[in-house]
């Protein structure tokens, strides 16, 4: 015999009311988990250093953006611009990362001054690996999207 999930829940609070609540609850931004004690520096284009506690999953984009840093963005972190384009400080650290995929390297391609340890913030999640990740937010990005290229636009 088949349940229905509702009636496995473990609260009586139907879960339509139980989002509701926890919405009115959290903070306007929130680690992807309660778990912190991943920690990263971002170094914003004036040379000021911000460092956070952070979750595993969190990546570098929501990060810089609930914490008011200059990050763009312009794509809302599906790969799809290079607004998001930071410079990994440390070559052992920039080594630790997963590679970035097909689609990032095309849209690195993409971004003002592009260096050898550069990353796309979207696409960086922290882990246990990451732990102490410093970053650099270049003095300039250039908002090109992947369909300024599929539409034969030029800048
Ligand atoms: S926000 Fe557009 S690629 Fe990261």
């Amino acid at each position: 015999m088949e349940e229905s999930r509702s009636h496995t829940s473990r609260s009586l609070i139907p879960p339509s009311t139980q989002e509701i609540l926890q919405h009115a609850q959290s903070p306007a931004w929130t680690s992807h988990t309660s778990q912190t004690g991943r920690n990263i520096t971002i170094i914003d284009k004036e040379g000021a250093s911000h460092t956070f506690q952070v979750a595993d999953g969190d990546n570098i984009l929501d990060i810089a953006q609930a914490h008011d840093l200059e990050m763009e963005g312009a794509c809302g972190g599906s790969c799809a611009c290079s607004t998001c384009h930071v410079i990994v400080d440390d070559p052992d650290m920039y080594d630790k990362m997963e590679e970035p995929d097909d689609d990032e390297n095309d849209m690195l391609d993409l971004a003002f001054g592009l260096t050898e340890t550069s990353r796309l913030g979207c696409q960086v999640k922290m882990s246990k690996a990451l732990d102490g990740l410093a970053v650099k937010l270049p003095s300039m990005t250039r908002n090109m999207q992947a369909s300024d290229f599929a539409a034969g636009k030029k800048d």
